[in-house]
This record gives structure tokens, sequence and C-alpha cells, in this order.
């Protein structure tokens, strides 16, 4: 069903991708001048990687966290939009993004489900514990919970390894009403399952991307073009079925 004043969606499911953090400097993966076309993801984004070669895989991270801190770095108008649909009352929206940037948070966002983890932030292999990590981890870093050195790892989800949050995004896909992609390619599951989720919950779904995604075809609607335009004018049409 479409969505008209008569019908205004209640409860909204939000995906994001790296697309929404491209115009603030961020790289994408799979775009041609993507991360993955520079660095084998087999070499930096496995378990296996970390095992094999730690001092690298923390290298890649570190150089990322580093770039996120860059002061050119900043939330673009579509992650300042998205904050603003959360907050309007007349809609439940949650946030999930695949992103392991803080752009989201940083645009106004209060309430964002990182189901691939975060950037900023440590896990210690030995204790289990989470800690905000703006600065490098190498080797030796010290867990400043149990004083385990070494076992600090990015808190990011890599492949092979179980997204989080899961059983709260896909109780909150089955009862949305509004499910809207945005800046993803479609290529990573459980990710790019969502759609056919929320669809089978009776959800109208729609991709706001720069081009077709890899699963174009499963949505009821679609705009494109560059997030930070096409977002905002989203939004807008959002909350203008809601006065
Ligand atoms: N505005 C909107 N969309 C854009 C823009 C832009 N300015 N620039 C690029 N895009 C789109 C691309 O067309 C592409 O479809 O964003 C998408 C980015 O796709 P990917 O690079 O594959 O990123 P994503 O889908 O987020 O990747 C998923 O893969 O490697 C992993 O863990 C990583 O979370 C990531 C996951």
């Amino acid at each position: 069903m479409a969505l008209t004043k008569d019908w205004p969606p209640r409860r909204i499911v939000v995906l994001t991708g790296a697309g929404i953090s491209k115009e603030s400097g961020l790289d994408t993966f799979r775009d041609k001048d993507g991360l993955w076309s520079r660095v084998r993801l087999e070499d930096v984004a496995t378990p296996e990687a970390f095992r094999r070669d730690p001092a690298r895989v923390q290298a890649f991270y570190n150089a990322r966290r580093q770039g996120l801190q860059d002061r050119a770095v900043q939330p673009n108008a579509a992650h300042r939009a998205l904050a603003r649909l959360q907050a309007a009352p007349r809609f439940e929206t949650l946030l999930v993004t695949q992103n392991i940037d803080d752009l989201h948070e940083r645009g106004g966002s209060t309430q964002v489900l990182h189901m691939h983890g975060e950037l900023l932030k440590a896990e210690c292999l030995a204790c289990g514990g989470v800690h905000l990590w703006p600065g490098d981890l190498d080797t030796a870093s010290l867990c400043p919970a149990c004083a385990a050195r070494g076992r600090l790892r990015p808190q990011v989800v890599w492949f092979g390894e179980m997204p989080l949050e899961m059983e709260r995004i896909q109780a909150a896909l089955a009862a949305c009403d509004l499910f809207v992609s945005i800046g993803t390619s479609g290529n990573v599951y459980p990710a790019a399952g969502f759609v056919a989720e929320a669809r089978a919950g009776g959800a109208h779904t729609v991709e706001l991307n720069l081009e077709p995604s890899e699963g174009a075809r499963l949505f009821r609607e679609a705009h494109h073009g560059p997030a930070s335009e096409i977002v905002p004018a989203y939004v807008e049409s959002l909350l203008a079925l809601a006065t």
C-alpha cells in the first residue's frame, strides 16, 4: 500500500549503509574507488585475519579510526534529516546502521543500532568488556577493566561473525509499516534480507541510493541520487504526511 495522509506510517525502520557517509568524506566498500578495491577484505575483516596478523588488522582500523576523527569528516544533511525523523513524535523510528562510524550520533540521532559495531570502541577478548577507544590499538594495548595485555580488538563485526541486535531488528522489521534502505549496495546479509522481511510483514519498502542496488527490484518505491539531497527530501515528505 502506498503511503498517504490517510495511511501514514507509524512504525518505521531505517537501514543505512556506507553511501550515507560518502559525502561526509568516508569511503564506501564496493564502489569503484571503495575500500575493497584497495584492500582484500580477507586480509583485514575476518577473525582469521586477526589471528594470522593482528598488527595488520589493528593498523587498518587505526587508520580508519583516525580518518573518522579528521576535522573534515562531519555529518551531512542526510544524517541530520534522519535525526529529525527520529525526533518526530508521530513516528516510532528505529535507525539501524551497518556503518561503524559515529556520524548518525553526531548528526543528532540519539538511538542508533550499530549492527556491525562501532569503530570508536574496543572489545576485550579476555573479559568481554567494551570501552570507548578513540586512539590507536596495538598488539600490546591494555584492557582498562581486566588489565589483560594484547587482547583488545576493534568492536566491529567481521565477516563470519554474527551482527549485533538481530532479535530486536527482526522484531521491528516484522512489525513496521515502512522500511527505508539508504546508501547500501545490498550485498551483505543479513542486512540485504531486511527488505524481504519487512515486505513479508506487510510494510511499504523504499530504496534511497545513488543508483539501483543489487536488490532494487524488491523495493516498492525508489529514489536515486546523492543521499544529502534525496534523504532530506524524502524525510520532509514523511513529516508532511504527519501534519
Ligand atoms: N548517496 C547515496 N548512496 C551512495 C552515495 C551517495 N552519495 N555514494 C555511494 N552510494 C551507494 C553506492 O551506489 C552503493 O550502492 O552506497 C552503496 C554502498 O555500498 P557498499 O560499498 O557495498 O556499502 P554497504 O552496503 O554499506 O556495505 C555493507 O559491507 O564490507 C562490509 O561491513 C561492511 O557494513 C559494510 C557492509
